[in-house]
């Protein structure tokens, strides 16, 4: 009998839980929803109408108007991009909306890998399985400096840790729905990890939920 599997994933930003969170959907065949990418697209719609990030009216007709099917990683990857989520990410409203549309795909047939903020905390209480990844801002800033530099680009290390210290600082300290690992999260420090390493330690966890309810 094939049972269905939801995956829950959260952590600070850089920490290495999107890649994680792929691999994990491949491994197990589970569709992925990168639910950082919704808030990225209320910011980005309001960037594009040169809107302010605090008007949450237009914040709110953007996040309506999300469609999970078409959410465009390439061109919501930019980094101001993911400082306007960040900031319309403090909204209920907003989160109310896109939660909804979240839930949605974590509650499809099969189950389902999503990875975030609040994933385990209120997204997907009733996850299988929750993972917390994190690893300390210096080295999330080293990844993201090399990301940047394999791609042909340049940065400056002490600036994208600044970005990195105010992000987690947003995120981890507004009053909805704030950055923190749910109760029965497995908490992954990557810090010294490589991104296999990491793979493999989720893996083991996953396959121990399956066993135990196998035995049930
Ligand atoms: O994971 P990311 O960097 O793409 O997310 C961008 C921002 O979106 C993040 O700084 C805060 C917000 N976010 C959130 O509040 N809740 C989520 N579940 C996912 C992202």
């Amino acid at each position: 009998m094939t049972h269905s599997l939801s995956i829950a994933i959260d952590g600070p930003a850089a920490s290495g839980k999107g890649t994680l969170a792929r691999r994990l959907a491949d491994y197990y065949h589970l569709p992925h929803l990168d639910t950082g990418l919704t808030y990225r697209a209320v910011g980005r719609a309001l960037l594009i109408h040169g809107l302010p990030l605090d008007n949450v009216s237009a914040a709110e007709t953007a996040a309506r108007q999300v469609d999970l099917r078409n959410l465009d990683r390439e061109a919501l990857s930019a980094h101001e991009v993911g400082e306007a989520a960040s900031k319309v990410a403090v909204f209920p409203t907003v989160r109310k909306i896109l939660v909804d549309k979240q839930r949605a795909f974590a509650t499809q047939p099969g189950g389902a890998v999503l990875d975030g903020r609040d994933i385990g905390t209120v997204v997907c209480p009733e996850a299988d399985v929750k993972l917390y990844v994190t690893a300390s801002a210096e080295v999330r800033a080293g990844r993201r400096l090399r990301d940047i530099e394999g791609r042909g680009g340049h940065a400056d290390l002490a600036e994208i840790l600044a970005d990195i210290v105010r992000r987690d600082e947003r995120d981890m300290g507004r009053a909805d729905s704030p950055l923190r690992p749910a109760a029965d999260a497995h908490l992954l420090d990557t810090s010294e990890m490589s991104i296999e390493a990491a793979f493999q330690a989720a893996r083991t966890i996953v396959d121990e939920v399956l066993a135990k309810r196998n035995e049930a």
